[in-house]
């Protein structure tokens, strides 16, 4: 629950707020873009919601906020806004909202489908999503990008005895996990889902390519809201950015409309503009790693 109190200076002043806990994930600037901005140590109000679909909008950012850091000064009605979770961004794809502190407010996923569904990456675990994931038939695959967004994978996992993926470079973030990917090469351990290694941000790092549709992208690769294009940053390459730059080279080779990040703008964009984004964002990877 935020705390009027703790407020930052830099909120417009009315009815929605953020507090000082913030720490600056992102979910709400992603979620209510037009309410929400950065200071560049928090979020902030920077405008207060106008419409009705503004409202909504940022009180879907404070139901979804790791941290608890978005309030108002009155009543609110938030709880009639938790049914637009998991939210639809298309047929059968979900993103869960609930971002989990435990992932620094990492976004995860929900594919729906008829051989069993898979979660991307782990929400908070909560009776309600429980009970949503539930409705939608349960949870067959639980795939984790890489070590830092694992979360609640294990609550989970035990709930719907689920399957957890994680790679094996990453395993020790998830050591109970029933399905350990190993070495470099692409696996499609049920048809449509094809996990490919991508080595950089983490040493174990993978994406899932959904129907040569989705991308899952974990903190691999996201869309940059104010640059208008794809990103990635040597200062979050944990493990080796020349070896983050070869994975995004490879990533040439499929094909794909959407990017869900971990952190991170989602994006759509048909295929062929997707593609040369990737083979820009590629080139400037690439010029980053040359001398001087
Ligand atoms: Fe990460």
């Amino acid at each position: 629950m935020a705390d009027w109190k703790k407020r930052v200076k830099e909120n417009t002043v009315g009815e929605f707020f953020v507090d000082s806990t913030c720490i600056d994930c992102d979910t709400c600037r992603q979620l209510a873009p037009q309410t929400f901005e950065d200071s560049g140590e928090h979020s902030y109000v920077q405008t207060q919601p106008q419409s009705p679909e503004e409202v909504r909008s940022a009180l879907r950012a404070l139901v979804a906020c790791p941290t608890g850091s978005i309030g108002t000064q009155g009543p609110n009605g938030a709880a009639q806004i938790l049914p637009d979770f998991p939210m639809s961004m298309e047929e059968g794809i979900f993103y869960c909202g609930f971002n989990s502190p435990k992932s620094f407010g990492g976004n995860s996923y929900c594919i729906q489908h008829p051989e069993g569904n898979w979660l991307v990456d782990s929400p908070k675990f909560l009776p309600y999503l429980v009970k949503r994931f539930g409705e939608m038939g349960g949870l067959r695959y639980i795939f984790l990008t890489h070590r830092d967004d694992v979360a609640e994978a294990q609550k989970y996992a035990d709930q719907f005895q689920a399957q957890r993926i994680i790679h094996e470079q990453d395993q020790d973030a998830q050591p109970g996990a029933e399905i350990i990917l190993r070495g470099m090469g692409l696996q499609e351990l049920v048809p449509g889902f094809q996990i490919i290694p991508t080595p950089g941000h983490t040493e174990g790092h993978c994406v899932l390519l959904y129907k040569n549709q989705f991308l899952f992208s974990g903190d691999h690769l996201w869309w940059r809201r104010k640059r208008k294009q794809l990103g990635a940053s040597s200062s979050v390459a944990w493990y080796s950015w020349r070896k983050q730059t070869e994975s995004m080279a490879r990533l040439l080779n499929y094909d794909f409309e959407w990017v869900l990040p971990g952190h991170g703008e989602r994006k759509k964009l048909p295929k062929d503009e997707m593609k040369k984004e990737l083979s820009e964002l590629v080139g400037r990877m690439r010029s980053s790693l040359e001398p001087g």
